[in-house]
């Protein structure tokens, strides 16, 4: 009898264990680790970098690019991916939600670059738009289109409709009616020198551009509290960024722009608003390495964003690194009013794949949003 009982009690408890077996799998992670392997609820590391997150029906869904494992044969199976999770934490991976399409008359036939893809939901069409950097099989970065896809259900699949340059034949709203017209010699300065920076602030690249559109390669898009989108992107050769104002259905540009810190080389722009003032991180540019962050400050989407130093508060090597990433996203956190975590990816450039993801609790500094370095944090640590 006492037998009976005991390999009841056994097999009792292993059902237990069993059972309880998948739920611990999807908790798995108990605590953002920077740097680390994250794992999804498939064990694999999440692969969705230079990505952006967006918050719908108490869930998150996180997409970003999807970069083939060495190990993938298949090339056709590049684009981006989502995410979803109800705790940041742990994922669940929902798959590829834009693919390249395996046709070589589309611009998004494989061996296109897709990066930085940022999801927004517009409440007037209920549709899901999709924006990202978009360069041409075989080009490298020189097209500097952004492209633009749709879809009805949040995880796609996404159609892809078009990629453009932005702004063709419109002048910034706040582009000095001076800096119009060409300055004597302005093509024969040297890349790079000081004249020929002023004349990049003068407008030297946006008029070379004016015809044909706006550059467009490292970009956001930030969805402002009157539900107004705005698309903002390294222009300019990557030496100003333009800000530039979407139509209601999210899917065009309407030709309001302005040019935000003219021949200062930013990239990776990442916005948050908190208590009447715009924040916005980005990083200078060195490719795939990492480079000190730099903040900007702004009472308006379309107003004198006024930059405010490295946002870093860690050691000297660290600053000049941004902890070795560089951002993507200012993310809010839905019960936690006010309060952000910022993204970074800390790219591998020969395993895009194997980049690591940085994340960081944003604090507050004299009005300022700053991060420090925690090697493991959750959510209590936002105050
Ligand atoms: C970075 C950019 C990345 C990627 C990379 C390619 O500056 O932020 O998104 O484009 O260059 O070298």
């Amino acid at each position: 009898m006492d037998n009976m009982i005991h390999s009841k009690k056994i097999l009792f408890s292993l059902t237990f264990a069993l059972l309880s077996i998948p739920i611990n799998c999807q908790n798995l992670n108990q605590s953002f680790r920077p740097g680390q392997i994250w794992p999804d609820n498939e064990g694999k590391h999440i692969n969705a970098h230079g990505g952006g997150i967006i918050f719908f029906n108490d869930t998150y869904y996180w997409f970003g690019e999807y970069r083939p494992p060495r190990s993938e044969k298949d090339k056709s199976r590049y684009g981006v991916s989502c995410y979803s999770s109800r705790d940041l934490l742990n994922w669940r991976n929902e798959g590829l939600v834009l693919k390249v399409i395996n046709d070589t008359a589309s611009l998004l036939c494989p061996g296109c670059i897709i990066e930085r893809p940022k999801v927004i939901f517009n409440k007037k069409t209920g549709k899901f738009v999709m924006w990202f950097h978009h360069e041409l099989k075989g080009e490298g970065y020189k097209a500097a289109l952004t492209g633009v896809a749709i879809s009805d259900s949040i995880t796609g699949p996404y159609r892809y409709i078009r990629s453009i340059r932005p702004n063709a034949g419109v002048w910034p709203l706040n582009f000095p009616e001076e800096y119009k017209k060409a300055i004597p010699n302005e093509t024969v300065l040297k890349n790079g020198s000081d004249e020929w920076i002023l004349a990049v602030r003068q407008g030297l690249i946006l008029r070379r551009d004016f015809k044909g559109g706006q550059m467009a390669r490292d970009m956001t898009v930030f969805v402002d509290k009157d539900g107004k989108a705005y698309h903002v992107h390294s222009s300019e050769e990557n030496m100003t960024l333009h800000f530039s104002e979407l139509t209601d259905d999210y899917l065009d540009f309407t030709g309001r722009y302005i040019r935000v810190l003219p021949g200062e080389s930013n990239e990776a722009p990442a916005i948050c608003y908190s208590k009447g003032k715009y924040f916005m991180f980005t990083s200078g540019t060195t490719g795939w390495k990492p480079n000190a962050a730099r903040l900007a400050v702004s009472k308006k989407i379309f107003g004198e964003w006024k930059a405010s130093g490295n946002p870093c508060r860690g050691t000297v090597d660290e600053n000049k690194i941004t902890f070795g990433s560089q951002s993507t996203q200012i993310l809010p956190v839905e019960n936690k009013k006010g309060e952000f975590i910022y993204m970074g990816d800390r790219w591998i450039p020969d395993n895009l794949a194997d980049s690591r993801h940085i994340w960081l609790p944003v604090e507050w500094e004299k009005g300022l949003p700053v991060i420090k370095w925690y090697p493991s944090w959750n959510l209590s640590n936002l105050k």
